[in-house]
């Protein structure tokens, strides 16, 4: 017998689906477990527990042929990063990049970041009106790994255009995707550039990988890659969280006064924001046997888009999804991914915005909007470009 595949010809990538994508995220959600999107022929899995189900389940949603919905990327990312890869090469890229990333390594770093958090506040507070994108959210992200890595600092202005081009060519090949290849092609040039031993500062996490690969424990090749997969997930994405939270707390001002009375909420912040607004919108993945979701069989071979944005707002899992609560028990969340492909660098991600909300959380009291927020127009970004807001003392 032949199942009538559910289907659907909304365009997940349109402008105004990108805009305002949670209506939409719901009408998906309530079309069915799996839905076929005959716009790009593949599948989109829409609810909560089908993306749970395969994120866990990585030798049948395999990312070994590449994670974006588009042919030219796929084929240049297959099985060249760790996100591209699955076991056993996967394993031995994460152990590599996960090494530097755990919170026994990551604990020496937080009081360098307290203190440049409290810089960056104190300043801002000055200012007393500014933009919480570009002058706060971005701050950390955009020298945190650079300097953590030893990249130089001629180039690292075109960071936040590369790393968005990165994300942005994993989508359909529209125009977005089209119009960040130029700039992900400057990227690797960059990347490959400064993999070169006097360009990465002594002592960093790039020179200490660049001597493992001469001691022969790295494959050399390898090394280009590495950089990027340190490099390229760690900017936009940490902005997004930054810039939700902000907004949110604006929004909300008892959420605020409840983190400033107990300081132990602040290490929610980070996990609430990614669920309520996920920066990753979704990931590809290529079957390699039969899946059953709810009843829909899914094929081997077919692609799949798996969406952690819609998921993290299923009715069917979390209670008034909407609502931004540091108080929720976040846990299961897919804004970070699960399984073994869950973001390795979540741990310092949160470590950046617990230095950065400790230190507003000592002065500032209010968060007060002074414009809407735009949000960016991005394939598979989803994150605020510019946030106008006052703060009081
Ligand atoms: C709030 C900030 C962040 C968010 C929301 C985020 C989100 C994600 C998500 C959803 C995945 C899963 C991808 C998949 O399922 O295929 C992932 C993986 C990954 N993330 Fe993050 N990320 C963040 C910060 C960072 C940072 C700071 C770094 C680097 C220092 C980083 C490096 C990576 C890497 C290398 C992977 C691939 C892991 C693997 O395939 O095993 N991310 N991230």
């Amino acid at each position: 017998m032949t199942q009538t595949l559910p289907s659907t010809d909304i365009d997940l990538f349109a402008d105004e689906v990108i805009a305002d994508p949670h209506p939409t995220y719901r009408e998906l959600r309530d079309a069915g477990s799996a839905l076929w999107m005959s716009r790009y022929d593949c599948w989109l899995l829409p609810r909560y527990a089908e993306v749970f189900a395969a994120l866990r389940d990585h030798d049948r949603f395999s990312s070994a042929s590449g994670v974006g919905l588009n042919d030219v990327m796929n084929q240049a990312t297959k099985g060249g990063s760790v996100l591209c890869t699955d076991p056993p090469e996967h394993d031995h890229l994460r152990r590599i990049l996960g090494s530097r990333l755990t919170p026994r390594a990551l604990r020496g770093h937080s009081e360098d970041f307290l203190r440049r958090a409290h810089l960056l506040v104190d300043e801002l507070i000055e200012k007393g009106s500014f933009d919480a994108v570009a002058d706060f959210s971005s701050a950390f992200p955009l020298s945190v790994v650079p300097d953590l890595l030893g990249v130089p600092e001629d180039g690292r202005e075109h960071l936040l255009k590369w790393a968005s081009a990165a994300f942005q060519a994993e989508g359909p090949m529209n125009e977005r995707t089209q119009s960040s290849l130029p700039d992900l092609q400057e990227f690797l040039g960059y990347i490959t550039d400064v993999a070169g031993e006097q360009k990465l500062a002594s002592g960093s996490w790039g020179h200490q990988m660049l001597l493992e690969a001469r001691a022969g424990e790295i494959d050399e090749k390898m090394l280009p890659p590495l950089l990027l997969d340190y490099l390229g997930p760690s900017i936009d994405t940490t902005i997004s969280a930054l810039s939700t939270a902000i907004w949110q707390f604006a929004l909300h001002p008892d959420q605020w006064d409840a983190l400033r009375s107990d300081r132990t909420l602040i290490a929610n912040v980070v996990n609430e924001a990614v669920r309520l607004e996920a920066p990753i919108r979704g990931f590809g993945r290529h079957l390699t046997h039969d899946f059953d979701a709810d009843g829909v069989t899914l094929a081997a071979g077919d692609w799949v888009f798996v969406s952690y944005a819609s998921a993290n707002r299923d009715e069917r899992r979390w209670e008034n999804p909407g609502r931004f609560d540091i108080h929720r028990d976040t846990a299961g969340h897919v804004g970070f991914g699960s399984g073994i492909h869950s973001c390795v660098g979540q741990g310092l991600a949160k470590l950046e915005a617990t230095a950065l909300f400790t230190a507003l959380a000592d002065k500032v009291t209010r968060f007060e909007l002074t414009g809407e927020p735009v949000w960016n127009v991005h394939n598979i970004l989803r994150g605020i470009a510019t946030l106008p807001v006052t703060v009081r003392v």
